[in-house]
């Protein structure tokens, strides 16, 4: 499988979890992949176990939320691989609370993290993807955005990627630019594992209360979402675009 040689992209977020899988994938199948979390030191782990699986990648250390850090690195990540084809937006962060207590701080921080850093990095990537006219971009949206007791400001950005992720398709499109997000249901990572913590539970056990109510009966796997991705990062779906894809075991 090669469905990505030549092709360079980058994944942020991707020093665990979803992200790390979706690097390991995208460079599974010729991708260089630059990963990026908030220091090179989280990321370098990752990028250093591709390496040893034959892949190519490189750390990066950028706050997505903070627009110059988000363009300067870019600027080396094109510099290092040549061109940027394919971005996924995958750092987020959650501060649960009820509406009524949530302190404003914690909206602002998981609009940011989860929401403006998707707008900062797709308009710093895109400048590379009109001049090439080829990009892929592919956000992580979540079951969240129907909505989700305690996830006012998480639940409202995963939402807003929706609305982002089909405005840019429409925008970008002419330029050979697919835009899509996909919605993980519940996925066993250290996100989910600190909200088993927060209410009181431990991992497994929270796994067991979520699977009972999924048609498959199991909670997702990061390497299922990264599979996902990676479809919509590749010219199998090169006439898919503005779409949010809900990957959750069947869950309504
Ligand atoms: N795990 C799930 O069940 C689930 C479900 C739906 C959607 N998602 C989404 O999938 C994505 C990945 O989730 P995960 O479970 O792998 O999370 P995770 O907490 O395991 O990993 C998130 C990564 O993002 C990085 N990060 C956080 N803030 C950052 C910032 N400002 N700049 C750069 N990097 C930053 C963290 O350091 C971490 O490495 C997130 O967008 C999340 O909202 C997850």
């Amino acid at each position: 499988m090669s469905r990505f040689t030549g092709r360079t992209a980058v994944v942020t977020g991707a020093a665990q979890g979803i992200g790390a899988a979706t690097a390991r994938r995208l460079a599974g199948e010729g991708a260089a992949v630059a990963v990026v979390d908030l220091t090179a030191e989280r990321a370098e782990p990752v990028a250093a176990r591709i390496r040893e699986e034959g892949g190519k990648a490189l750390a990066y250390g950028c706050d997505v939320a903070d627009e110059d850090a988000v363009r300067a690195a870019f600027d080396r990540v094109a510099e290092d691989f040549g061109g940027l084809h394919i971005l996924v937006n995958n750092a987020g962060i959650t501060r649960d609370n009820l509406f009524f207590r949530m302190p404003k701080a914690d909206w602002d921080a998981v609009l940011g993290v989860n929401l403006t850093s998707a707008f900062i990095c797709a308009q710093a990537a895109q400048v590379r993807m009109v001049e090439q006219r080829y990009g892929k971009i592919v956000s992580l949206s979540s079951r969240s955005a129907l909505g989700n007791r305690g996830q006012a400001n998480y639940a409202a950005a995963k939402a807003g990627i929706q609305g982002l992720t089909a405005t840019l398709a429409i925008e970008l499109g002419p330029y050979n630019i697919n835009v899509n997000a996909v919605a993980p249901g519940y996925i066993a990572t250290s996100m989910t594992a600190a909200t088993a913590a927060r209410v009181g539970a431990s991992a497994e056990e929270h796994q067991r209360a979520v699977a009972e109510r999924t048609p498959l009966r199991r909670v997702g796997q990061p390497e299922e979402i990264a599979a996902v991705v990676a479809f919509l990062a590749s010219d199998d779906a090169s006439y898919v675009s503005g779409q949010t894809l809900y990957v959750n075991g069947g869950a309504r």
